[in-house]
């Protein structure tokens, strides 16, 4: 037989995976610590976890392990609709993580040579999952305080299949006004192309919900916006997240999708978390307190940059320390703390650190640790 590398398919030759934040395994075993040694500051995910409810009705359905799970997730796409009115559970899809319904929406809706477009920098997978369904990619840089022109990417649309977006974005923490979006959405749809309109981040946003376009799916029939169980639920490793959309939408990406594609598990925990109201109020109010402390501390070292942050994370500019980001890194993980290179951000150079928002004692702990990386070569 050839050999596997003279047979790959041309689109999967030069496709490598993404890099993200939460690599803790690696950290841990790069730096000589045990895994919870690590204090993660790179994925930005609740400090808090789970709701100890979500984690109940889990273990509830241990029962069910010997089944396979509901390949439609019906329970959970109907509570996700009741928990956002307006909407029915056909409007809803749901994946193991966001992430497949990224790589999904790209597969169902672009063909070959099809063109989306991408803000730069932002979250890397769209454009992975273009390149893996054979698109092209047109990238439109956001100006120098991560904010988008929304009369270039207007201009941008002519020709697209698909704008991705995401709101707020990462790695910037910067939120765009829903006008703006829905500007956008509407010129994408005299365009013939979709809004693929990331907003995994928008429940740590104050009063997030105004800056949602899922009120809108019924008026625009382009539009698929996707959240996630992974941010303020903490759901992280459990994989379940959602998108909502027009009926014709979500039912022609639910028969493209893999079968069973989130576990029982899954499933049960999503419905509970989206149920526990108290948990997301206690998260909210922990978040607001801890990046206004964080975002204080850091700025007191008058090497790093801040970026004003609308998300639970904070972007910096590290330049001024002397230190590359992935010095800077590098030199936290031998302290057991792990924060976010952005160098593989495209538009990003080699300067940048993202830093999600913990608690009280582990932001206390990271501040302590950029003073002493810092003091050391800028004297502070
Ligand atoms: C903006 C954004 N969208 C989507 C995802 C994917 O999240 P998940 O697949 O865990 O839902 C991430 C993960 O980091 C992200 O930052």
């Amino acid at each position: 037989m050839n050999s596997a590398i003279s047979m790959i398919r041309e689109k999967n030759k030069n496709l490598k995976p993404c890099i993200h934040g939460g690599a803790v395994w690696e950290a841990a075993s790069m730096a000589g610590f045990r895994r919870e040694e690590i204090l993660d500051f790179s994925s930005s995910v609740n400090p808090l976890g789970p709701s100890p409810n979500a984690l109940e009705a889990m273990r509830g359905s241990f029962g069910q392990i010997a089944s396979y799970p509901d390949s439609n997730s019906t329970q959970l796409r109907k509570v996700i609709a009741n928990h956002f009115k307006g909407i029915s559970g056909d409007n809803v899809i749901v994946g193991n993580g966001s992430t497949e319904l990224i790589y999904l929406f790209a597969e169902t809706f672009m063909e070959r040579g099809d063109l989306a477009l991408v803000p730069a920098p932002t979250f890397s997978e769209y454009e992975r999952a273009v390149r893996k369904a054979e698109g092209r990619l047109k990238f439109v840089k956001l100006d120098s305080r991560f904010h988008v022109n929304p009369n270039a990417f207007a201009r941008a649309l002519k020709g697209s299949r698909v704008a991705f977006f995401c709101n707020p974005n990462n790695p910037t923490s910067v939120l765009t006004p829903a006008e703006r979006l829905t500007a956008i959405v509407e010129r994408a749809l005299e365009e013939n192309a979709f809004v693929f309109l990331d907003e995994d981040f928008l429940e740590f946003v104050d009063e997030g919900e105004r800056f949602s376009l899922i009120s809108k799916i019924r008026l625009y029939a382009n539009l698929f916006v996707l959240r996630s169980f992974t941010k303020i639920f903490g759901l992280t490793g459990l994989r379940v997240g959602y998108g909502i959309a027009s009926e014709e939408i979500i039912s022609l990406m639910l028969d493209a999708k893999l079968p069973w594609n989130v576990n029982c598990l899954a499933q049960s925990a999503a419905v509970a978390a989206l149920a526990d109201e108290e948990h997301l109020k206690k998260t909210r109010e922990l978040i607001r307190g801890e990046k206004a402390f964080l975002t204080h501390g850091l700025k007191r070292i008058k090497a790093f940059k801040v970026f004003p942050a609308d998300a639970n994370f904070i972007l910096m500019d590290v330049r001024q320390s002397g230190y590359t980001a992935a010095q800077v890194a590098e030199k936290l993980l031998r302290k057991g703390i792990l924060i976010r290179d952005c160098s593989s951000f495209r538009g990003l150079d080699e300067y940048y650190v993202r830093v999600a928002v913990k608690t009280r004692r582990e932001n206390e702990r990271l501040l302590e640790a950029f003073e002493e990386i810092v003091g050391e070569n800028y004297g502070e």
